[in-house]
């Protein structure tokens, strides 16, 4: 009997991961958000069957969503349930656990996606944090301030992509943004800002062992190009190097201490600058998001999703290889562009592995067996696309504005 295996997806994500675990035998079914209905295009040669949950900005309600899994259950033997993105990650591990379907349960998910519960658990391992407190009691909240020198930052605890993330420099100013936040706050907590160069390790994990593990170091720090614009790059860091080194060693205590048995994972570190020490910034339950899995298949040529698919069916019972992987070096630029078609044609290197076509953006993924040239062309390319097509839309932002 094949494995039955159902994605969850309230965004559109995921095609390769759908590929995959059809090429592995599974019978794939997808639930996704119906306002995605027309607009999605999904891989239908992967996929047996698509159903379609109502949504509200892709928001489904959790007891339906349960009712229309539960109904399908009366008909579909479930053994894999999985979340494509970030956001699904709570409603798979909640219909796991109701289904008893095997895979990461309720608590574990909560230290991959509320940035509170990973602080917590980051502390009591020890592991190396910036200074946080809940927004939930005040008075704590005014210790905190009178302790911590500012600036800090006011975050969400369950958002991506730097969204609603304020950053503070006096209490009076914090205070505004908590205020106006009324019955939100406790949704969020706040931190010190940790002035550093913000890095990424992309790991396949199997039987709690990192099994595959990969560094790279963001430009500009993601908050300041989505508050401040500019070039969104990173970049594969030299092997070996001592803070590539460094990094996979703390992310393997990140990982550990909460508790990834199996799947893939995205960590964000800080390393600061005042003292070049690194800090846990923050961690995931699935792929990076903003095309960081082609930058590590330019690099390496395995893709991440696909084997996240092969991860999940295999289920720990059967035997995961990783796949040999290359050690080239590779670096991502994105950036908004002011024309609605740019024209990238004059960018003709052969380093080039992927270009981005969509709407009012550019896009380069170049790879290259030499750091250097990476990092050369890198730099290049993100300082002519400032010039020829960058554009800048504030981000979006959440209740507090
Ligand atoms: N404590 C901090 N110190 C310095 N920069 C931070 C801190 N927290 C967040 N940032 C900045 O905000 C960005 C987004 O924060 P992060 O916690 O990674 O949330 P998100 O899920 O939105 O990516 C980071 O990439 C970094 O640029
Ligand atoms: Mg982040």
């Amino acid at each position: 009997m094949p494995l039955t295996l159902l994605a969850l997806a309230s965004y559109e994500k995921g095609h390769a991961f759908l590929r995959e675990a059809k090429e592995q035998g599974a019978r794939v079914l997808l639930l996704t958000s119906e306002s995605l209905r027309d607009s999605a295009k999904w891989p239908t040669d992967s996929i047996d069957e698509i159903y379609y949950m109502p949504d509200v900005d892709k928001k489904w309600n959790r007891q339906h969503t349960l009712n229309t899994i539960a109904y399908l259950a009366r008909t579909e033997e479930i053994d894999r349930l999985v979340p494509l993105d970030d956001f699904d990650l709570e409603m798979a591990a909640f219909l796991r656990e109701h289904l008893r379907i095997p895979g990461m349960g309720e608590t574990t998910t909560r230290h991959f996606r509320d940035k509170l519960a990973m602080r917590m658990k980051a502390d009591t391992a020890s592991l190396n944090i910036p200074r946080f407190v809940h927004v939930l009691n005040h008075r704590r909240v005014q210790e905190f301030t009178e302790q911590v020198p500012a600036p800090w930052v006011l975050k969400p605890r369950f958002l991506a992509g730097a969204i609603g993330i304020h950053k503070v420099h006096t209490a009076d100013e914090l205070w505004g943004h908590i205020h106006r936040l009324g019955d939100e706050q406790s949704y969020y907590l706040v931190e010190q800002f940790v002035p550093g160069d913000i890095c990424h390790v992309d790991s396949i994990v199997d039987h709690d062992q990192i099994l595959f593990a990969i560094a790279s170091r963001y430009g500009r720090p993601p908050l300041d190009v989505s508050q401040g614009g500019g070039i969104f790059t990173t970049r594969i860091l030299e092997r070996g190097s001592p803070l590539s080194q460094g990094l996979l060693r703390k992310n393997q205590a990140v990982l550990a201490a909460l508790g990834l048995k199996r799947g893939v994972s995205h960590t964000e570190f800080i390393v600061a600058h005042a003292d070049g020490k690194i800090y846990f910034l923050e961690t995931s339950a699935r792929v990076g998001g903003a095309h960081i899995t082609d930058l590590v298949e330019a690099a390496t040529g395995l893709n991440l999703w696909a084997e996240w698919a092969k991860l999940e069916l295999a289920g720990g019972q059967t035997a995961y290889r990783v796949p040999p992987a290359r050690t080239d070096y590779a670096g991502l630029l994105v950036s908004l562009a002011r024309q609605e078609r740019p024209d990238t044609s004059h960018y003709q290197d052969p380093e080039i592995a992927w270009r981005m076509d969509k709407k009012h953006h550019v896009g380069f993924i170049v790879k290259s067996p030499s750091y250097e040239r990476v990092t050369t062309l890198l730099d290049d390319y993100a300082a002519r696309a400032k010039e020829e097509f960058n554009a800048f839309m504030p981000a979006k932002d959440s209740p507090v504005d």
